[in-house]
């Protein structure tokens, strides 16, 4: 048995994302279980060095979690050749310029949603990769929350007979920042530092629909910024430039119609911040994080309209939960383990580039939905397809 270490650029680790899930939750919870075991018994163990531009910062993560290497200098990361991947959770605006540069010095990328603002510039990333030859993923965590996760199982052993439509109710309030502090970073409520809802969360939605579902044909999209102005971090007022809620109407292959509602500014009164509830001619699912509860077509109520009488179901109670059945680790470390496989050994992985790519492009199309105020069909996305030397895509 070998322990191969494999050195990981971390930039952006200071960050909420990068900090929590990727650090704590994902490499050092790898180190901790004793690395990622390989089927020939070897044993991948990630090495990160902790990146960025504050060194206190750094330095004061590192020690807290006893990691020896961290930098404020990417360049000289990128060109010691024991660091094998560059991972990126910086503010998305930053991510396409830092990718770009660690493809250029051959490292395999890894990085988080959304790849870029742009269609245009998420497909380029994609295409740069795969033209280097270097191994590619993005971050894809919803796939592989519990709730989410018992979804697939439903779907994959038929459950739903044909699925009809899908509702997806997501969101929460944030708090606008002068009484109470916003609970996240005021960059995602500012357009020009690649803030907003539609660019955010269709990166989401994109994997999600196409991966459970069906791909998806074709979208209705409109966006809204319902709180004009929030206090930043440091307490001074700004315009709110981006749009803070979307309410979309998606089309799915096999003729699935899915409803999703994005807000940040909703009062939370369901189950979870994220519900998915999937209708189909045998049976209903609604799915949460992590619990998922089902009603069968025989077990289905018979409701008739009539206000004149007190309402005699309890509609929530005729619902039953689909179990565990097996132990449900972290989504975010789950994939950081399949990355690392994917790079040492080989193995395949799904999560590329390019499907980061179709998630920008479904915000782009929910936009410019939005603008246009019609439906808008989405291109099928494929590599290396240039016109007049641009890589351009193309429908099917
Ligand atoms: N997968 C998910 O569920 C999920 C959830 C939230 C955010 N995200 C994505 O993760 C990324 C980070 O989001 P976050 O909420 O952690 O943001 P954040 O603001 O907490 O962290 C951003 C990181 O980028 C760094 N950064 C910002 N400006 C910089 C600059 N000028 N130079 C160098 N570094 C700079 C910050 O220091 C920090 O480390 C975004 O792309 C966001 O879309 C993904």
């Amino acid at each position: 048995m070998t322990v191969k270490q494999v050195g990981i650029i971390m930039n952006g680790v200071t960050g909420r994302m990068g900090t929590r899930q990727h650090l704590i939750r994902s490499i050092i919870a790898i180190r901790e279980q004793g690395g990622v075991p390989l089927a020939n018994g070897d044993i991948i163990m990630p090495d990160p060095i902790l990146v960025g531009r504050d060194a206190n910062k750094l330095q004061a993560l590192a020690e807290k979690h006893k990691i020896d290497r961290w930098s404020t200098n990417v360049d000289e990361c990128l060109a010691d050749p024991y660091n094998i991947i560059y991972f990126d959770s910086q503010t998305t605006v930053r991510r396409v310029e830092a990718i770009r540069k660690a493809i250029k010095a051959g490292k395999h990328i890894y990085c988080e949603k959304p790849t870029a603002t742009s269609t245009k510039e998420s497909l380029e990333l994609a295409e740069l990769a795969t033209q280097a030859g270097v191994k590619n993923g993005v971050v894809q965590d919803k796939l592989f929350l519990p709730g989410l996760l018992k979804l697939k199982r439903l779907v994959d052993s038929g459950f739903f007979g044909e699925m009809l439509s899908v509702r997806m109710e997501f969101g929460y309030w944030v708090f606008e920042g002068d009484w109470q502090e916003g609970q996240r970073p005021s960059w995602n409520y500012r357009k020009e530092d690649g803030g907003g809802m539609i660019v955010d969360m269709f990166a989401h939605w994109r994997y999600v629909l196409d991966n459970l579902f069906g791909h998806v044909k074709s979208v209705s999209c409109l966006g809204v910024t319902h709180i004009p102005q929030r206090i930043d971090e440091k307490g001074t007022p700004y315009a709110c430039t981006a749009d803070d809620a979307a309410y979309a109407t998606f089309e799915l292959e096999g003729g699935i119609i899915a409803q999703v509602n994005s807000s940040w500014a909703v009062r939370v009164n369901r189950e979870d911040l994220l519900t998915i509830q999937v209708d189909g001619t045998e049976g209903s699912a609604v799915a949460g994080l992590r619990d998922c509860k089902v009603q069968h077509r025989v077990n289905t109520p018979k409701p008739v309209w009539n206000p004149d009488i007190e309402n005699p179901f309890n509609f929530s109670e005729q619902w039953v939960n689909v179990p565990d059945n097996q132990i449900f680790d972290n989504g975010f470390k789950i994939q950081w383990e399949l990355f690392l496989k994917h790079v040492a050994a080989d193995e395949p992985f799904a999560w590329s580039l390019l499907e980061g790519a179709k998630g920008t492009q479904l915000a782009d199309l929910g936009i410019q939905s939005w603008a246009e105020r019609r439906w808008i069909d989405v291109p099928e996305l494929s590599l290396g397809v240039k016109q007049d030397g641009e890589t351009v895509y193309t429908a099917k």
